[in-house]
């Protein structure tokens, strides 16, 4: 089988905007609300000529709208930025509705309510596994000894792969997000092919042996019918490879960013401690606080103008979900954790509209895992070195080196 055969389409940068309104190299944790919160208020729609050139929508309304209109903002074109030019199109993020349609029907059974049922169970398990021994260390690195592994031994769980193989694939993943962001072709396209390779032999293996498609994603897709056909070969194998890794790296860097939050403060977590039933409100205000995408990415179908500035129909728009979701317009007080937004618009922390997050369930349930145990075990935590940071699309750490302070007791 092939890589789905969907390119991304010729563009013509002659003809695109050259103004030059923000530097994307800008990376530091607390240097990237910054500025947004400058462009939001003096440039709500900017350009940047950095990373092949991309504008940049911050207003919360702007990003609702283009992820809800898939008929005025194609995804088929360049779904992030960076774009990279050498990969096929994947379903289903890189296909709009009505072909999109089929792949999230062949999906959404596998996070039906009984699912999530055995993921809640599940997740905590694998959590509390991996926290335990960490705790007694009182020192570890937040996103490398917890954040990371916790969403391959999810992924191994998913596509129901061995441990070791999961293990293979997240250090692909891995390499193929690192060559992403340096920009590294040869190891872009070297990462990617591993990746389909790995596809391919799953999609083979279950062809051979067909699971239960309510639980296993690839036989789920094997199995979807379409107007009576099955979906294209080329579909199944770019939807597989897109799940291997689609999973992995926000649930990391999103775990770093909420620990980040935590160590500055440490009343926080004696809030949560003292009331337990905030987590989960908990959870959703650190995910529009620290929001860990940036750079997911549409293109308008015709030449258009958004807040004065014209677009042009070519021209990709990175819909900064991250400072959407600091809006002020939409949030009091933006930049200050609450837990009495009840009254507030949702974040878009998982999207919107065709294109939401498949995974928001599984992910939620990692995430407040990780936070309940925080809450029950750590009555501090110090940062002990420098906090890297991941770069477009994604935002937030990949390294948290820390120090805690269990609760007493
Ligand atoms: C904190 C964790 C996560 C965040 C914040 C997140 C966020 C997002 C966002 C914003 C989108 C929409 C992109 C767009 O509109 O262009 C998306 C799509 C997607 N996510 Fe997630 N995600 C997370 C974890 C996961 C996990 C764990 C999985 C898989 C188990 C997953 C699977 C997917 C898939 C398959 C899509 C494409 C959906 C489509 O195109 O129809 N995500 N995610």
């Amino acid at each position: 089988m092939k890589p789905h055969d969907i390119r991304p389409q010729p563009r013509n940068p002659e003809a695109f905007s050259n103004a030059h309104d923000f530097d994307a190299g800008i990376d530091d944790f607390d240097a990237v609300h910054g500025l947004f919160s400058e462009l939001r208020s003096r440039c709500p729609v900017a350009h940047s000529n950095d990373l092949g050139g991309f504008w940049l929508f911050t207003r919360y309304e702007d990003v609702e709208h283009a992820i809800s209109t898939p008929s005025e903002y194609t995804t088929a074109v360049q779904n992030v930025v960076p774009r990279v030019a050498t990969t096929g199109r994947r379903p289903p993020l890189h296909l709009d509705p009505p072909e999109h349609t089929p792949y999230r029907r062949a999906l959404t059974p596998l996070f039906r309510r009984e699912r999530m049922d055995h993921w809640n169970t599940s997740i905590r398990g694998m959590a509390r596994s991996l926290f335990s021994p960490l705790l007694a260390k009182g020192q570890f690195d937040v996103c490398r000894d917890f954040g990371y592994p916790l969403p391959a031994m999810v992924l191994a769980e998913f596509f129901g792969i061995s441990a070791e193989d999961a293990d293979r694939v997240r250090a692909i993943g891995n390499d193929f997000t690192i060559a992403l962001e340096t920009m590294d072709m040869e190891m872009i396209q070297k990462t990617s092919l591993v990746l389909y390779e790995t596809a391919a032999r799953l999609i083979e293996d279950r062809k051979a042996n067909p699971r239960d498609p309510g639980v296993d994603p690839v036989s789920a897709l094997l199995e979807m019918r379409h107007n009576g056909e099955t979906l294209p070969e080329d579909g199944i194998l770019g939807t597989v490879r897109q799940l291997l890794v689609v999973g992995i790296i926000a649930p990391t860097t999103f775990i770093g960013s909420m620990v980040i939050h935590l160590s500055r403060h440490p009343e926080h977590l004696a809030l949560l401690r003292a009331e337990p039933d905030k987590i989960p409100a908990a959870v959703d205000e650190l995910l529009r606080l620290y929001t860990p995408y940036r750079g997911f990415a549409r293109t308008p179908v015709s030449d258009t103008t958004v807040c004065g500035r014209e677009i042009k129909a070519d021209e990709p728009v990175a819909l900064a979900f991250t400072a959407a979701n600091r809006d002020p317009e939409v949030f009091r007080e933006p930049d200050t954790f609450r837990l009495d937004r009840q009254d507030e618009p949702p974040h878009l922390a998982f999207g919107r509209g065709p294109h939401m997050c498949a995974g928001k369930g599984i992910a939620m349930v990692m995430i407040t895992a990780a936070l309940e145990l925080f809450v029950e075990h750590v009555e501090a935590f110090e940062i002990t070195g420098p906090v890297p940071m991941t770069t477009w699309p994604e935002y937030g750490p990949l390294s948290v080196p820390v120090n805690i302070t269990p609760v007493a007791g």
